[in-house]
């Protein structure tokens, strides 16, 4: 992003984002570990965006993914390379290049990629202590109910911030300190350039930590606290290891949870109701146990979701019902019934009013208004029409070993238990098809196929007889 283009110039905010997220023991770059369905650090970006600064994520650990991630999800981040994982402080020395030759910048947050439950509230309450302080750098604290791991504030005798000291390099009575470093600093640009270049290597780690600017600052008079107290530690949890990325989960679930059921949604155990951010669910609607919805799901007025469902970026209508279902990339509008175990999948479309029975499967389809299709059926890349019923049994053959092909049935179709629709094949308006029939040819509009492979009789001529 030009710099014309951000909204508030004169603040950064430098996200730390390169580490190899070692205590995860994981492959993938522990900032992209997921959080109701979003990245670690795509959450501190999201954070960030209402204060129209300036992202800049320094990558390190896996570089390419985590950029690739961060390009596409928020456009107009920048990033600063650091090849090597030389600490926190080292970190922000990548990003400064970047930073300092812009006159109008006057305040630089940084944000830790693995503390996601930072709010926009917070940052902006940090902005606001930080220049009404008239401090150098201010740190955002909180108290841990479990300080291990971080940095722990040293107070002085009045009661003033003196240090942050690590846990390695922490005494006795320096680890009983419940208040810790968040890992969110707000600085002033030009003191943070100054003063970068003072930092050594710590004598334990050979890291540098960005948290001893904040000696430097005491030793001016230029630094300050904004503590969080015990409500704060949720938002500034620092997330190290599986378990704490669980117990983040937790807290975020609740979170979700709670907003819908404020917002009109029935839950009757919230417990067992799984969410990603940016679901939304209209009001009236209720979620049964044991159900998951992920993605870019919507969902409408009234509808009646689980128990046991699973919906992936689906979209619906009002007063429909998903029963012990699996809805994924796909849309159904107003009064679709399904259930219990259907799967729908492949940007399929169901209209207003049309059920699915027990075993269904709809891939790659569209269903007109009033269709029905009752009991374990198939169909992929079909096209029906409106009121058409699909006997049970009945599948659509749509792979030949080498192409799909499509399957047209007009409305008013219905499609006898057990048929084979051996697809390309075209169904015409108000056609049926016998029991166990295997069609191979189109059926005219009005026509009856019958029998393997399918003849086609008139409709109303009487039944064939039996030989
Ligand atoms: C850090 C702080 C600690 C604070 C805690 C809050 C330091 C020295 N310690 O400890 O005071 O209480 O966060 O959660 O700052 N990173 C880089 N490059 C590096 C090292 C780290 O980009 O060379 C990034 C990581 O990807 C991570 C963040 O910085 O997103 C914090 O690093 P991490 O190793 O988790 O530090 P903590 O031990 O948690
Ligand atoms: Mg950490």
């Amino acid at each position: 992003m030009d710099n014309h283009e951000v909204a508030n110039p004169s603040v950064a905010a430098v996200i730390l984002a390169a580490g190899l997220g070692k205590r995860m023991q994981s492959t993938l770059p522990k900032v992209l570990h997921p959080l109701a369905g979003r990245p670690l650090v795509g959450h501190v970006l999201a954070a960030v965006q209402p204060l129209g600064v300036q992202p800049l994520l320094v990558v390190g650990h896996q570089a390419a993914q985590v950029q690739a991630y961060a390009e596409q999800a928020f456009p107009g981040s920048q990033f600063a390379l650091q090849a090597a994982q030389q600490g926190t402080g080292h970190a922000v020395m990548q990003a400064a290049p970047l930073l300092q030759g812009r006159l109008e910048l006057a305040q630089v947050i940084v944000l830790a990629g693995d503390v996601p439950l930072i709010s926009t509230v917070t940052l902006t309450a940090l902005l606001e202590t930080h220049r009404q302080s008239g401090a150098k750098l201010t740190v955002l604290t909180a108290q841990a109910p479990d300080p291990y791991g971080y940095g722990r504030i040293v107070r002085d005798v009045a009661g003033n911030v003196a240090a942050i000291v690590e846990e390695k390099e922490a005494d006795a009575a320096q680890r009983a300190i419940s208040e810790v470093n968040s890992g969110v600093f707000a600085y002033e640009a030009a003191w943070l350039w100054a003063h970068l270049p003072l930092l050594s290597p710590s004598p334990r780690t050979g890291e540098y930590y960005l948290t001893d600017l904040l000696a430097m600052a005491v030793a001016e008079g230029g630094a300050h606290a904004l503590p969080l107290g015990l409500p704060g530690y949720y938002e500034t949890q620092g997330i190290n290891d599986r378990i704490q990325l669980a117990e983040a989960e937790g807290r975020v679930q609740e979170t979700l949870r709670r907003r819908l059921m404020l917002a009109g949604v029935s839950m009757p155990d919230p417990a067992s109701v799984y969410l990603h951010i940016g679901v939304e669910v209209g009001r009236d609607s209720t979620i049964l146990p044991n159900s998951y919805l992920e993605g870019s799901t919507v969902v409408g007025e009234g509808c009646e979701i689980g128990p046991g469902s699973h919906l992936l970026n689906a979209s619906l209508g009002d007063r429909v019902r998903v029963t012990a279902s699996y809805v994924e990339d796909s849309r159904l509008d107003d009064e679709v019934e399904m259930g219990p175990f259907c799967h729908v999948r492949g940007n399929s479309h169901l209209s207003n009013h049309v059920r699915l029975g027990n075993f269904a499967e709809v891939n790659r389809s569209t269903i007109g208004d009033h269709s029905a299709m009752g009991h374990f059926s198939y169909l992929g890349d079909a096209t029906l029409g409106q009121h058409v019923n699909v006997g049970a049994g009945a599948i659509t053959a749509n792979y030949d070993g080498k192409r799909k092909n499509r399957t047209l049935i007009g409305d008013n179709v219905f499609i006898g238990s057990d048929t084979i629709l051996r697809a390309p094949l075209t169904v015409g308006a108000g056609a049926s098809t016998g029991a166990g029939a295997v069609v191979t040819r189109d059926v005219p509009a009005g026509m009856i196929a019958v029998g393997v492979p399918a003849r086609m009789l008139p409709k109303k001529a009487e039944p064939p007889s039996v030989e």
